[in-house]
């Protein structure tokens, strides 16, 4: 989109949490132009207040310009969905895809066992691929990704891409923001996630190879135990870079890939 020029070109990331009591409910975040705060404030608090986990008794909505310079600019990833009937087969097609992405079956089988284990964190789980060690500083909390979101030419393209697959919701906008910029961090091997919200059944898998892999079923409906894990290679991994780049640096998704057919899991 071409920005007139009597408009600001000055960038804010705009983020926003929803809490009651203390707990965590939604968070959402976008990067946008001065002229673009006013309404966008007033998306991000309905959305606060009407999440499938309640109501909020707590709203915080934090705006902080960008440096230009800062920004990166990445590809979304490709697209596929492997259709899976039920939580069990989901969960064995998404240990596969693991498995396929170079992640030992030590490191699959103990993060699965603690994204399933309903102990909620604040973040994702940063693991060493190979010995399923965990690596963030603090285990409670994780690595939390911030400041990123979709230029509106590839959001545009996003929504036409995704709009006739019945796929363009924000968990799958959102993730696909979240798993480019976790995919471009160095020593990358895969990322897992599915969702705490309880009326969302999907989770997926990204790698390198394959991109977003989306499972229909990781968890079952009525489930509000979620969780995230990132699995890297320690022989090209530096963990302060990589808290700098996932948490602090600005990144820009404007340049949206394929999707690719539906796949049947592979047994
Ligand atoms: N779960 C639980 N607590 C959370 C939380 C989450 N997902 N996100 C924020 N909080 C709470 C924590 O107490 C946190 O303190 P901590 O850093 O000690 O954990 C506190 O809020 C402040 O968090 P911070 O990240 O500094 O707030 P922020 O206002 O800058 O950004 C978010 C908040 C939620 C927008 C941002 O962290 C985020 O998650 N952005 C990605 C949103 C997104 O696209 N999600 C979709 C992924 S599929
Ligand atoms: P969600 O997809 O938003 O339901 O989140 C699923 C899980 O991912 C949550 O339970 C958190 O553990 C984790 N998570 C949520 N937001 C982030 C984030 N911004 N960065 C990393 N992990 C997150």
């Amino acid at each position: 989109m071409l920005i007139s020029a009597t408009m600001s070109s000055t960038l804010y990331s705009i983020r926003m949490r929803a809490s009651r009591c203390g707990e965590h409910i939604s968070g959402a975040e976008r990067i946008v132009r001065c002229e673009e705060l006013d309404a966008l404030s007033a998306v991000l608090t309905r959305r606060a207040l009407a999440h499938p986990k309640g109501e909020p008794d707590d709203i915080r909505i934090t705006i902080e310009t960008v440096d230009p310079a800062a920004i990166v600019h990445l590809p979304l990833p490709d697209i596929t969905t492997v259709v899976v009937a039920d939580v069990a087969s989901g969960r064995l097609a998404a240990r596969q895809e693991l498995l396929r992405a170079g992640v030992s079956a030590t490191a699959v089988e103990q993060t699965m066992a603690a994204l399933g284990s309903g102990c909620a964190m604040r973040g994702a789980m940063l693991v060493d691929a190979q010995s399923g060690a965990r690596l963030e500083p603090d285990p409670l909390r994780g690595v939390r990704v911030s400041r990123m979101d979709l230029t509106a030419a590839a959001a545009a393209e996003l929504h036409a891409l995704l709009s006739p697959r019945g796929l363009d919701n924000p968990h799958v906008r959102e993730a696909l923001v979240l798993a480019a910029k976790v995919r471009a961090t160095p020593g990358f091997v895969a990322e897992l996630c599915w969702s705490d919200d309880p009326d969302y059944s999907a989770g997926y898998v990204s790698s390198p190879q394959r991109g977003y892999v989306r499972f229909p079923w990781l968890k079952p409906l009525g489930d509000p135990r979620g969780g995230r894990a990132f699995f890297v290679d320690c022989r090209h991994f530096d963990l302060a870079a990589a808290l700098e780049w996932l948490e602090r640096t600005p990144v820009l998704c404007d340049r949206v890939s394929a999707i690719h057919p539906d796949e049947s899991p592979t047994t």
